[in-house]
């Protein structure tokens, strides 16, 4: 198993599902978990029930995919604002997809479907980056910067890592 965290804009989704390829093994992503348990978008669960409400379905599906998949797994950027889930985290290994606030930006574009950058693609990735940083970089086991690489480079390094076995569980 291993854990991809990052921000919005990091890749978390198109590297993993690529990794999960490379090593024959599932991909899931917290959102979709959310998504499916809920019957809507993420932008409509914080909507019509609010952000809180999306952090408390969003640690349920962490936990439970930790507990029951077993192949790649990425989390939504703000999974790990949750003390209980960075808890959960631990003895895994956790690859934090590193970007700049230019490739997070033009990757993301307008961001209609995250609610969080609504109004202010830049300026809020900007603040999100300067206030999480700090926190994926404490739950990670291992970095590997993405500014102007393909997603492909990425995804390589990333399976080189699973592969060596030096880190996590
Ligand atoms: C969020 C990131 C999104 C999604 C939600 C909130 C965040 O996931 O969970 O819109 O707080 O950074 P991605 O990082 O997969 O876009």
């Amino acid at each position: 198993m291993v854990v991809l965290v990052g921000t919005m804009g990091a890749g978390k989704t198109t590297v993993g599902r690529m990794v999960a390829d490379a090593l024959g093994v599932g991909f899931l992503d917290t959102d979709h978990v959310v998504e499916e348990r809920a019957g809507k978008p993420v932008s409509e669960i914080f909507v019509d029930d609010g952000e809180q409400a999306f952090r408390t379905m969003e640690h349920e599906a962490v936990a439970s995919a930790l507990a029951g998949h077993d192949g790649v797994l990425a989390l939504g950027g703000g999974a790990v604002l949750d003390p209980a889930t960075r808890e959960l985290l631990r003895g895994h290994r956790v690859v934090f997809l590193r970007v700049g606030l230019s490739d997070a930006a033009s990757r993301v574009g307008l961001g209609v479907s995250r609610p969080l950058l609504l109004g202010n693609v830049r300026g809020r990735i900007k603040q999100l980056l300067d206030e999480r940083t700090p926190i994926y970089t404490s739950v990670a086991t291992d970095t590997v910067e993405t500014d102007g690489r393909a997603a492909q480079e990425v995804a390589d390094e990333v399976r080189a890592l699973v592969q060596d076995g030096r880190h996590g569980a």
